[in-house]
């Protein structure tokens, strides 16, 4: 069966073979300018030669990055969504087409991947009162027999509010028992693996869309589905990538129901590679969403057991995660990173307990108490929640 690393070579050679340049995957924290937080696709460290600067390498790329998108961590722990992930990407630098990219793209996935034509199914942008639909592209799906659903704000990608963006057009696989069926948008057993962008406009702040004179082709596929859909488990958690967590963190700390074990194993990985990249917990900011992920991983450990500590976490798999990202960081620093946050968290819920005992809190709380929390105490929101619940607990209601 394939790993995840085979995975990622077959990928980068296919490129390689059609004259792309590798370039080096690069850290989160996007150049200055960029208007994301972190990383989200694998073309942020390219944007200034998507727009028009050439390319030290040439006019085809291809590559592996890494990305963060906090959009979706409320649904980390489902079958398809990862905080810290992997986005393989080729790049047409005012080069080939778009369906010169969707006809490799299909083939690589066909031929390279082993996956029947049968279970995919493509989105195309479908036109809107500015832009009309990307023909070009359906008919390249039509072309190679393909099944295309067309939408209009699901197949268009942007790169923030202004800047680079386009119709976009995207490969789903199926993933059910049964025969494929339905279409992307109306059975979420059709995964969406890899997005071929057209980055055909440069949209300006008052919102006018300008033609670029030669578009840019950006696709970017995502690794951890990929590997899912070829290793055919039930997650991406169970890719081989994740065994050393999915072995380690039972012995840990016990019994985890499933859905904790996803979250910790995301957020604590996710926690390591942002740490890596030289974030710290801080209040706002990139700082801000370590801090989210590692009290996150906190209250899932504590829910169940409050002695569960993360000086339990075993060095070597801080070490694993740093050298899977090439980050040259000893994992001892890592760790007591980690530590250092797990032990000022406690020092806030121990002050929150001991507000929270008082009398006027006693009671259902109202808004007016939620905000009183956080003003005069600096006790989130969630935080209040958490802590009321389990005394709650405690009380046995
Ligand atoms: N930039 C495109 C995406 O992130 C490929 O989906």
């Amino acid at each position: 069966m394939i790993t995840t690393d085979q995975t990622v070579q077959t990928f980068l050679d296919y490129f390689r073979e059609r004259g792309h340049e590798l370039i080096p995957g690069g850290s989160l924290i996007p150049p200055p300018g960029d208007p994301v937080l972190f990383t989200s696709s694998g073309m942020h460290p390219l944007t200034p030669y998507l727009m028009g600067r050439p390319h030290p390498l040439g006019r085809r790329l291809t590559g592996s990055q890494r990305c963060l998108r906090t959009t979706d961590l409320d649904e980390v722990g489902d079958d398809t969504h990862l905080t810290v992930f992997e986005m393989l990407g080729s790049w047409s630098l005012r080069d080939y087409d778009g369906p010169q990219s969707l006809r490799w793209g299909f083939e690589l996935l066909r031929d390279g991947f082993g996956i029947d034509p049968s279970r995919m199914h493509v989105t195309v942008f479908g036109g809107d009162d500015r832009v009309e639909p990307d023909h070009e592209s359906w008919r390249a799906w039509e072309e190679l027999g393909l099944p295309v659903e067309p939408t209009v704000d699901e197949n268009w990608w942007s790169n923030g509010p202004t800047g680079l963006c386009g119709p976009d057009s995207e490969i789903f696989v199926w993933t059910g028992r049964d025969l494929p069926q339905a279409t992307p948008t109306t059975d979420d057993r059709w995964v969406e693996v890899w997005n071929h962008v057209m980055m055909r406009y440069l949209r300006h702040g008052d919102g006018s869309l300008e033609p670029m004179r030669r578009p840019c082709v950006d696709t970017g596929l995502g690794l951890e589905r990929l590997v899912r859909i070829l290793r055919n488990t039930q997650s991406v958690f169970e890719i081989d990538l994740f065994d050393p967590w999915r072995t380690t963190l039972p012995g840990l700390w016990g019994p985890l129901d499933g859905r904790s074990l996803r979250v910790l194993s995301d957020h604590l990985r996710s926690s390591i590679v942002i740490l890596g990249d030289g974030v710290t917990p801080s209040p706002s900011g990139r700082g801000h969403i370590l801090r989210r992920l590692i009290r996150r991983s906190l209250t899932t450990l504590w829910r169940d057991d409050p002695t569960r500590t993360l000086s339990d976490l075993p060095i070597e798999l801080v070490d694993h995660t740093l050298e899977h990202f090439r980050q040259p960081v000893p994992g001892q620093y890592v760790h007591a990173l980690l530590l250092e946050e797990e032990h000022k968290f406690d020092l806030l819920l121990q002050r929150g307990r001991k507000i929270l005992s008082h009398r006027r809190f006693s009671g259902t709380l109202a808004e007016d108490d939620y905000r009183y929390l956080h003003d005069t105490h600096g006790l989130p929101r969630d935080l209040v929640v958490y802590l009321t619940t389990e005394a709650g607990v405690d009380r046995g209601l």
